[in-house]
């Protein structure tokens, strides 16, 4: 696995004793985690000078030393349930079966590290993460952190808890849950009221994590059973006196901790034997026999932290941004790359679907050039530019030399 970040923030320690805490917590092993035993060594190939960060492009693999690939090989060329190996077949005509590959948790070692370098932006936030359910049992209170691996915050059903998970190892299934997620000291003002909504950015972090289902902000179901009168944050003495929607309202946090639950499916690699499908469409009974965790949550947690401190760390850059107060050069700059990045990518874009247009015509024996259109994509270019106060002329250059980059395709 690996990760490069591109221009980090200078002078910070790396790797910090959060961040090995966060790892072990993500690798950790228990009665009810897989037993792949995988020691998470970071190799810093790049950007770091005597345990600080020297802001230069930051490389860091960690190889895996425990796989084993004859765990898959008897699944070879056939698609298991509940995994993604049918979608992404589908999709790239092609999979590796030897793991799971971008799908496989081990992947998000690498978000556990980048959050690392999130740090020094997050200052006084402090995330809290509780599992409130797992299977069929509920935590009778959510809060505080309990002292276990699966962060149960409720003592006395813990013995239970185990029990019920010992049940459930021993009939080869596995088992997902609730996590209820609180963030504190939370700045007023992050967030956008449309395309960087600070909700939709958090649910969009959150549900790039493998088995996330869904996101409740907030008192989540009972908003839509409550009436507004009972779903109203209130003032009180110069403040907010509740927090029913979770600290973020028309996508802006509003101060109050930022509260939500994620609804995580359990794993789908379980022993006990299902219906799969092999490649040549053949049905296939299938009992997975790889080294898996029963229940993930212990493993999910750093995970969602590290992406919560990512989406956070947005956002607080991008308000620098807003503000224009603390914005730097080496802000300014990494907002211009990214800008640039963008056209890039859209110039690629453009040059794939004048690739399928192409096919297209060729296909329906129609000409491969259309001067009308090409002056007509001039034409809008033109008004489009004096709109936004830009210089036609040099706005057409710009479209003449993309359909010249177009059409090397
Ligand atoms: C930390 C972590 C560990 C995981 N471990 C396993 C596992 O051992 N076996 C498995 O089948 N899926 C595991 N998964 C889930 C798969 O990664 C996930 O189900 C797969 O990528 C499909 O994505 P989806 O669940 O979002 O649809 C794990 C996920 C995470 C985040």
């Amino acid at each position: 696995m690996g990760l490069l970040i591109d221009s980090p923030p200078p002078n910070l320690d790396f790797p910090s004793e959060e961040l090995y805490a966060a790892l072990q917590q993500r690798s950790q092993r228990g009665d009810f985690s897989t037993p792949r035993q995988e020691a998470d060594q970071l190799e810093i190939l790049s950007g770091v000078f005597e345990g600080k960060t020297t802001g230069m492009p930051l490389c860091v693999i960690v190889r895996n030393c425990d796989a084993k690939s004859a765990d898959y090989a008897a699944l070879k060329d056939i698609f298991r349930p509940g995994h993604a190996d049918y979608s992404w077949f589908q999709k790239y005509q092609i999979f590796d079966y030897r793991g799971g590959g971008r799908a496989s948790g081990r992947e998000t070692l690498a978000r556990v590290i980048a959050a690392d370098l999130s740090r020094n932006l997050l200052q006084d936030i402090k995330i809290e993460i509780v599992s409130t359910q797992i299977g069929e049992r509920k935590a009778a209170h959510s809060s505080p952190v309990g002292d276990n691996p699966f962060h149960w915050p409720d003592p006395a059903s813990y013995p239970d808890l185990i029990k019920y998970l010992g049940e459930i190892k021993d009939s080869g299934d596995s088992l997902g849950g609730i996590l209820q997620v609180r963030a504190s000291n939370i700045p007023l003002g992050l967030g956008d009221p449309i395309y960087e909504k600070l909700s939709a950015n958090i649910a969009k972090a959150m549900f790039s994590i493998g088995t996330v289902r869904g996101i409740l902000f907030g008192d989540g179901y009972d908003l839509a059973r409550r009436p507004g009168s009972q779903c109203n944050d209130q003032f009180a003495e110069g403040k907010l006196a509740s927090n029913h929607h979770g600290g973020i309202v028309g996508g802006i946090s509003n101060g109050q901790d930022i509260v939500f639950e994620l609804i995580i499916r359990p794993i789908s690699s379980i022993s006990i034997p299902q219906e799969a499908m092999d490649k040549a469409g053949n049905p296939r009974q299938i009992s997975i026999q790889g080294r898996h965790d029963v229940c993930h949550l212990p493993r999910l947690i750093p995970v969602v932290k590290a992406m919560l401190q990512i989406c956070l760390a947005d956002a607080i850059q991008y308000q620098k941004l807003v503000l224009g107060n603390a914005a730097d050069l080496p802000s300014f700059r990494e907002s211009l790359d990214k800008v640039d990045e963008e056209l890039l990518t859209l110039l690629w874009r453009r040059r794939e679907i004048v690739r399928q247009v192409k096919e297209y015509k060729q296909q329906n024996d129609l000409p491969p050039q259309d001067l009308a259109r090409e002056r007509e994509i001039l034409n809008k270019a033109a008004i489009l530019a004096e709109e936004m106060d830009l210089p036609p002329e040099l706005v057409q250059d710009i479209i003449k030399l993309n359909l010249r980059i177009s059409d090397r395709c």
